[in-house]
């Protein structure tokens, strides 16, 4: 371990990816940091890169693997640069990277963060260093996470890590492993650290918040075998969110990602309740079309999902909903992709994060069905949908235009010095003019113009 302040080494991180990896960047700094290293913004003067990867799709690993080639020349001018990858694409590239390749010097996995240190210290024996054994039971809960990269008034705090779902499409329960739910005493303390620090807003987070089960710790799939005192004691997510909204009144709280199956009605009343939990759900169905769910074993049928948000619009009315969906999944014919814009056009979402089918080595879809849908007709029911989703939201949005809306400040506009940036309640940003507010100030904005992704106003 390093101990003098002048012989600290420095380390930078890249993340990729989702936000469960911004988070997890947070929480590997935090060790870092307490292990004597010093973080560093600047690669060029970095003793250690370290890259906090994603396996989603095909695409994203491009991306980093071209990262990686990059760092190939900054380790010829520096012998003693080391670079490290993290997170998603640990497991399944391991050797690839480390001794095919011999492009980096220590690969860890997501449940492995804590042995960073060690594996650094191997690493300067000029050992290979490597850590992917995914876990039952970590969870980071006794980690306060660094927030290097935060505005200081939103933060990202971790409920749950892994996913058991399996849909057939996603890499996810391989390289993050089982479902299991932190411990709810940690995330008090860490919800109480950041409203002490100034914090205005956090997200709880995991691949799928709304199955959050709190038992005494151990896997989500165990909770069959757990003893009638634990069943009795245990903490669902919805009684979770209504203890965070009670204890931090002057906090906006969000949460993300919900899975349609697992989404209760009293998620829904506790987001009712409570006016500081923010009224945004993002609620991806991958597809419109029964038969491709099917495929993709989504737990949910289009009309599960159409009940669900009938209910979200009547407990919740004018609730933001979002979105996740795949053009192009194996079998997809048109009439399925019809489905899909009959389901757009029935939900008429707010927003919506929209992909190609990317074939996942190690998945089931990946193993047993085939990638049949033409480049070309991926791409161009990929472009119908983005289309359909950019009316959408250009009419939602116009709704906004001379009613006001209650919008938290971040940060300044990237477009322009003298306006503020924020996001309202549905989880839609929000510029205005400056005036004499600052960041952190929850500001009263009257909305008279719109994009299909941004509102624009005066407070
Ligand atoms: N191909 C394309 N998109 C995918 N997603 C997950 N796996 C794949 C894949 N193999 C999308 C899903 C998911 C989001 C996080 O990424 O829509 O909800
Ligand atoms: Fe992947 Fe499905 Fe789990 Fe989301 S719910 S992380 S898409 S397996």
């Amino acid at each position: 371990m390093l101990t003098s302040v002048d012989n600290k080494k420095k380390y930078s991180i890249i993340t990729y990816g989702c936000q469960m990896n911004f988070s997890d960047s947070e929480v590997v700094s935090s060790i870092l940091n307490k292990h004597g290293y010093q973080s560093c913004d600047d690669f060029a003067n970095s003793d250690i890169i370290l890259l906090n990867t994603c396996s989603i799709r095909e695409k994203a690993e491009l991306t980093i693997r071209k990262k990686l080639e990059s760092f190939k020349k900054l380790k010829k001018k520096n012998s003693n640069l080391k670079v490290g990858v993290l997170g998603c694409m640990a497991e399944r590239l391991k050797d690839k990277f480390l001794i095919e390749e011999k492009i980096v010097d220590l690969v860890v996995g997501p449940d492995a963060y804590r042995d960073i240190p060690n594996l650094l210290d191997e690493v300067e024996l000029g050992n290979n260093a490597v850590n992917v054994i995914l876990s039952k039971d970590e969870t980071y809960g006794n980690i306060d996470p660094s927030r290097f990269n935060s505005n200081g008034i939103t933060a990202l705090v971790s409920i749950t890590r892994g996913c058991d779902n399996m849909c057939t499409f996603c890499v996810v329960p391989f390289t993050r492993g089982r479902e299991r739910s932190r411990d709810p005493k940690s995330i008090l303390r860490e919800i109480e650290e950041l409203k002490s620090k100034g914090y205005r807003e956090i997200t709880l987070l995991g691949q799928n918040v709304d199955s959050y089960l709190w038992y005494g710790g151990g896997l989500k799939k165990d909770f069959k075998n757990a003893s009638e005192l634990q069943k009795k004691c245990s903490l669902s997510f919805s009684k979770l969110l209504d203890l965070i909204a009670n204890k931090f009144k002057n906090m906006r709280i969000r949460f993300t990602t919900s899975n349609p199956q697992d989404m209760s009605e009293n998620v829904l009343n506790t987001m009712a309740k409570h006016k500081n939990i923010c009224n945004h759900i993002h609620l991806p169905v991958q597809s419109g079309s029964d038969k491709v769910l099917k495929l993709m074993n989504r737990k949910h049928t289009v009309n599960d999902y159409k009940k669900l948000i009938d209910k979200i619009k009547e407990i919740l009315p004018g609730c933001g909903i979002s979105h996740d969906m795949i053009t192009g999944f194996p079998n997809e014919t048109n009439e399925d992709h019809r489905l899909t814009i009959e389901l757009m056009k029935y939900v008429k979402y707010d927003f919506g994060f929209m992909f190609k089918y990317s074939e996942r080595p190690g998945t089931l879809a990946y193993k047993k069905l085939s990638d049949n849908v033409p480049e070309k007709i991926k791409q161009k029911r990929l472009e119908e949908i983005i289309h359909l989703q950019q009316e959408h939201s250009f009419i939602n949005l116009k709704k906004f235009i001379g009613k006001n809306c209650e919008v938290l400040i971040e940060k300044e506009s990237k477009k322009s010095a003298s306006h503020w940036a924020g996001r309202n309640d549905q989880n839609i940003m929000v510029v205005f003019p400056k005036k004499n507010h600052k960041p952190g100030d929850l500001v009263n904005v009257k909305i008279n113009n719109n994009t299909s992704t941004t509102l624009i106003g005066t407070s």
